[in-house]
């Protein structure tokens, strides 16, 4: 099984978790992205979606599904994403396709978080994938420093030789080198470095369910 074989899969079993008649909410990513298609096909079971990126607004308008604004919602049954790792207490890091404060909000509001992942993004310890922090454009150098003095070592994310900036218009700080053995405690304290908008930590409220893809099949 490839690797999209194994998102495919999992996006395929997460829609056992839609609920009927409901408004659902929905991540950012390749593993969002399969989620998305296969809504699509059940399109008329739902209510609509709460998008957590323009991107997945987009491709779920493209499928026809009516598209929420959160402030118009006043809770969600479930939130569907992915993750960049998750541990089997279903503490994540999130964020490698910069929507992570959109995907924060849209999660904080939902009754339940159904992560769906490749296998490949079990850990026993968060950390080897870089850690995503969105930041105010202006305070991103007093936030490195901030992040250097926890131990990791920030990297603002740029493409093309220029920030890349997010739906929000804030930058990325990716941090590399971080060991995190007790993520509610490193998300408390990135979360109050003057100058962050939200780390890409999903432990204080992390998943309910973990769908992994696996050669073995769904787990
Ligand atoms: C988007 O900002 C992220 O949080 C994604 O959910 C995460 O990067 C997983 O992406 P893939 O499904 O593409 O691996």
């Amino acid at each position: 099984m490839t690797q999209d074989e194994m998102k495919q899969a999992v996006a395929r079993a997460a829609i056992e978790y839609v609920v009927s008649g409901e408004i659902i909410g929905v991540g950012t990513g390749s593993t969002a992205n399969f989620f998305i298609d296969e809504l699509g096909a059940i399109k008329d079971r739902i209510k609509g979606a709460v998008a957590s990126s323009e991107a997945t607004a987009e491709r779920l308008r493209g499928h026809g599904i009516q598209v929420f604004d959160l402030n118009d919602v006043d809770s969600l049954a479930v939130y569907i994403d992915g993750a960049d790792e998750i541990t089997l207490q279903g503490a994540m890091i999130k964020g490698g396709g910069a929507a992570l404060t959109r995907e924060k909000i849209v999660a904080s509001v939902a009754r339940q978080f159904v992560c769906i992942a490749d296998g490949s993004k079990l850990v026993k310890v968060l950390g080897r994938f870089p850690l995503p922090v969105e930041v105010i454009p202006m305070a991103h150098a007093t936030v490195a420093r901030s992040l250097r003095a926890l131990g990791g070592d920030p990297q603002l994310r740029a493409k093309d030789g220029k920030p890349v900036v997010t739906d929000n218009g804030c930058y990325i700080l990716d941090v590399h080198g971080m060991q995190i053995a007790d993520p509610v405690t490193t998300e408390q304290q990135i979360n109050q470095i003057v100058g962050v908008v939200t780390v890409g930590l999903f432990a204080q409220r992390g998943a309910n369910i973990g769908l992994l893809g696996t050669a073995e099949g769904v787990k």
